[in-house]
């Protein structure tokens, strides 16, 4: 399917999806969106997508809402279901793992994009921050939560008070991103990231991912709980057997994903 707003490219079980509006850069409008959450709905029914690598075009990542339409919407018309503000939602919840590959800016509802995604690659010369204050409002797609879970409630009060954007070595520094790589590589090495998680058993990801993510919703014995629940669980697995018997004859495993 062709989509307006993003590029869709598939490299074996990893799919990119480039976000493309340079001459916004790549602002997140409601067409936008909507093609990002259609093809993220047809993406998680296709068994053969093992991992996910969201990338901008141009100049960068993704500089936020773009406010050029937001300028002339109420708040009911930015609250009404499944328009703009809840694709971060749809991101979040996103059972498949997804990299996100930065480079020139990561900003408001852009920066709140690459928290929504697992694994955050960042180019050299990445500015990463909230800047909404500037123009009179606050993070409206998970910042202020995932920021402060993030990098703490001191560093995500500077920030967000202040609209003042961070290095990707701050960020890097203060736990914000998992990697700083070289300008011009970021996707290089997201790529490989990926195409890793790609290809270990896809029931253990996908339950890595959910355990990983429950840390940060409940208390630490909740989270331990649903943690050894999942653990018991991928004891029924075929792949939990091929893993474990590959390593003892020494071989690399074939997984099936049963
Ligand atoms: N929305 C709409 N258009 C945007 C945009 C945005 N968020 N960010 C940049 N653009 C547009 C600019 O209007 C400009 O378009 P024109 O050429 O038609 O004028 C084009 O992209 C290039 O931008 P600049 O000329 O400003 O480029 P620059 O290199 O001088 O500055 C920048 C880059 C510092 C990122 C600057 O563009 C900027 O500050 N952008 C706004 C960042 C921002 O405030 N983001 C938060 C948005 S609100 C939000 O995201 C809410 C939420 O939490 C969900």
């Amino acid at each position: 399917m062709e989509y307006q707003t993003i590029g869709i490219s598939r490299e074996g079980p990893v799919a990119v999806l480039t976000l493309n509006r340079p001459e916004a850069l790549n602002a997140m409008n409601s067409a936008m969106a909507r093609d990002l959450r259609q093809s993220l709905e047809s993406l998680s029914k296709d068994d053969s997508v093992r991992c996910l690598v969201i990338t901008g075009s141009g100049k960068g990542f993704c500089a936020g809402a773009d406010i050029r339409e937001m300028a002339g919407l109420s708040s009911t018309e930015v609250a009404r279901a499944g328009s703009l503000l809840s694709i971060w939602e749809t991101v979040g919840k996103y059972p498949k793992p997804i990299v996100a590959a930065l480079s020139g800016f990561a900003l408001g509802g852009g920066l709140e994009l690459a928290m929504c995604c697992d694994i955050i690659i960042a180019a050299q010369g990445t500015k990463l921050g909230q800047p909404e204050i500037n123009i009179g409002i606050i993070p409206g797609g998970g910042g202020t939560q995932r920021l402060t879970r993030a990098v703490g409630r001191y560093k995500a009060m500077e920030m967000i008070l202040t609209g003042s954007t961070i290095t990707a070595e701050e960020a890097a520094s203060a736990g914000l991103v998992s990697r700083v790589v070289p300008a011009a590589q970021h996707l290089q090495e997201a790529m490989k990231v990926a195409q890793t998680i790609a290809s270990k058993a896809p029931m253990a990801v996908r339950l890595a991912k959910q355990a990983v993510s429950s840390a940060e919703d409940g208390t630490l014995s909740d989270g331990l709980r649903h943690e050894k629940q999942l653990f018991l669980l991928l004891f029924s697995s075929k792949d939990k057997d091929e893993g474990m018997k590959a390593f003892l004859e020494k071989r690399p495993p074939v997984f099936t994903g049963e």
